[in-house]
């Protein structure tokens, strides 16, 4: 089998589809893999990195393609990137189908299999090709980090010569993957730590790590698949005026609520951050589809009445060694299951967007025909 990476172009982005030793446990199964120069240069990993790894070195993205039975990637490639693979290839990523229409249509007309990586099934079987979690797991690291670090005030309990400093309280909103993670390295970090989500399940997974589960007295949003339900606005309206007192008394809130396919839910009003004490921070996960905090801003830091409010942008990129370590692994899974499962394999049925032609995802396919099929548009 022949793999292709390329050296992502995105602003914001820094991390790489296979890093070398994912290039090399690859090579070691008999694939050839070619990687675009550069593709490495935010891991510190260089072109002869990857050639030690058993890759050859192309100059340009097409020329990767072009040799591509599989073309790994972090986001969708250019159009041209697309229309230079061989008629029947794959390309496996995030990418984003429901936003990313030109893509898909060009996967389509460029007979490729498609394979959203979003998209996967949480079964068990899948958990190692789960890109979604292991990106949000570096998500929710760095967002306690990143409130420890916006914070004038230390994490920890001190209790020295020069007086006893309390530990800073920490809520976090939204407990999935990257919620616990942010609550597992906060209290890491020293802080006294509470946790809050819609799904009952969430409860016991906060107290585990040793966090305080904050419950309202709310009714629980159960949707399909283990997932939050969208909630209405009748919901919404209750839900901040029970948690405003608990926002209020944090020195830290870190927002990371998401329902699948939807704008973020609204969890932090303008009028809840002013309630909070001058100097407290707020950290929005979810500031890129929509924010969970309505002063957050993708890619900025504000301040709002003495609160530092930072949206985040491209966050697993921060930590592109890791996050691309990751992210190789999943990606290595995945195409061994391309390379060795059955084509109706109930994985690779459901990622896959296209395929011979078609737009053979349900959903993408549906959302797609809403939109004007850009190749008449002329573009
Ligand atoms: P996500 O990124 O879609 O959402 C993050 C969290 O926000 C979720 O826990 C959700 O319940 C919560 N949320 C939504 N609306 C909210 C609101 N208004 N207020 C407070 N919280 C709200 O979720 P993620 O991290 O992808 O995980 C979702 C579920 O999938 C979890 O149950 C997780 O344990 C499960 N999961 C299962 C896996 C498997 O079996 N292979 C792998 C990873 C996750």
């Amino acid at each position: 089998m022949r793999i292709g990476v390329l050296t992502e172009i995105r602003p914001g982005e820094r991390r790489v589809a296979l890093p070398p030793e994912a290039v090399a446990s690859l090579c070691g199964d008999g694939s050839t893999v070619t990687v675009q120069t550069g593709a490495g240069r935010h891991l510190h990993a260089s072109d002869e990195d990857y050639r030690a790894a058993g890759a050859e070195i192309a100059d340009s993205a097409e020329q990767v393609a072009e040799n591509s039975d599989v073309l790994a990637v972090v986001n969708p490639p250019e159009l041209p990137v697309i229309q230079a693979l061989p008629s029947g290839a794959n390309l496996v990523g995030m990418l984003n189908p429901f936003q990313e229409a030109r893509a898909v249509r060009s996967a389509r007309d460029q007979g490729i299999s498609a394979y959203a990586l979003e998209l996967l099934p949480r079964i068990s079987r899948a958990q190692s090709m789960d890109a979604l979690s292991s990106q949000a797991l570096v998500a929710g690291y760095r967002a306690a980090l990143v409130g420890a670090d916006l914070l004038p005030r230390f994490f920890p309990l001190f209790m020295t010569a020069a007086g006893t400093i309390p530990p800073a309280r920490v809520l976090v909103l939204g407990a999935g993957v990257a919620g616990l993670q942010a609550i597992a390295t906060a209290r890491r970090l020293g802080a006294v730590v509470s946790g809050y989500d819609v799904r009952a399940a969430a409860a016991d997974e906060v107290r585990s790590l040793g966090a305080t589960f904050v419950s309202l007295d709310l009714e629980t949003q159960e949707g399909a698949g283990g997932y939050a339900k969208s909630q209405s606005a009748d919901f919404a309206e209750r839900q901040h005026a029970a948690l405003a007192p608990y926002v209020a008394e944090s020195d830290v809130v870190i927002t990371t609520a998401a329902i699948p396919g939807r704008q973020a839910p609204l969890l932090l009003t303008e009028s809840m951050v002013a309630a909070m004490r001058p100097g407290s921070v707020v950290v929005d996960l979810a500031a890129q589809s929509g924010g969970n905090c309505e002063l957050s801003k993708p890619g900025e830091t504000n301040v709002h009445g003495g609160v530092t409010v930072w949206g985040g942008a491209d966050v697993p990129s921060q930590l592109p060694v890791h996050a691309s370590k990751l992210y190789g692994a999943n990606q290595t899974a995945f195409i061994r299951l391309l390379r060795d499962g059955e084509a109706d394999d109930e994985i690779l049925v459901g990622c896959r967007v296209t395929a011979g032609g078609e737009i053979v995802h349900d959903g993408v396919r549906r959302a797609l025909a809403e939109e004007p099929d850009q190749r008449e548009q002329g573009e």
